[in-house]
C-alpha cells in the first residue's frame, strides 16, 4: 500500500484539475508495474475510487473541512481487509449514513465499484 496527500490521478467532480503530483504518470506506471494492491490519495475532498491494472486507487473525502466539492459534504472512508479482500465503505457525517463503495480482491482479481455500478450490493 503507498499513501500520498495529494492525488496521482485527476478526480471527478472535484473542480478544474491542478495540484495533482509531479510526475503522475512514472509514479503510476511504476506502481502498476510492481502490482500494488491499493493507493491512499487525498487532498481533492472527494470520496472516489477506481482500479487501474490491478491497483485500486481511492481519493478520501473530507472529514471536518467546509471546502466540500459537489455535492458530498463532509465524509470520511473506512477501510477494511477480510479475507484478502479490500472494501471502502463512505461515511457521509453529516447524514450519518455509510455506504459500502468498493470491494477488491487483489488475489482473485474480481472487482466491484458501485461509484460506477450502483445496480450491483456489495453488502
Ligand atoms: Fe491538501
Amino acid at each position: 500500500m503507498i499513501g500520498f496527500h495529494h492525488h496521482l490521478v485527476p478526480i471527478p467532480n472535484s473542480g478544474r484539475e491542478h495540484n495533482i503530483i509531479e510526475d503522475a504518470g512514472e509514479t503510476l506506471d511504476i506502481i502498476l508495474r510492481n502490482n500494488v494492491p491499493l493507493v491512499l490519495m487525498g487532498h481533492r475532498h472527494v470520496p472516489y475510487a477506481v482500479k487501474i491494472h490491478n491497483t485500486l486507487l481511492v481519493n478520501a473525502g473530507t472529514f471536518s473541512c467546509n471546502r466540500t466539492r459537489a455535492h458530498f459534504g463532509n465524509t470520511f472512508n473506512i477501510i477494511d481487509f477480510k479475507n484478502n479482500t479490500i472494501i471502502i465503505t463512505v461515511i457521509d457525517i453529516d447524514k450519518g449514513t455509510q455506504q459500502k463503495m468498493v470491494k477488491y480482491n487483489p488475489l482473485e482479481g474480481w472487482y466491484i465499484n458501485r461509484y460506477y455500478d450502483e445496480k450491483k450490493r456489495i453488502d
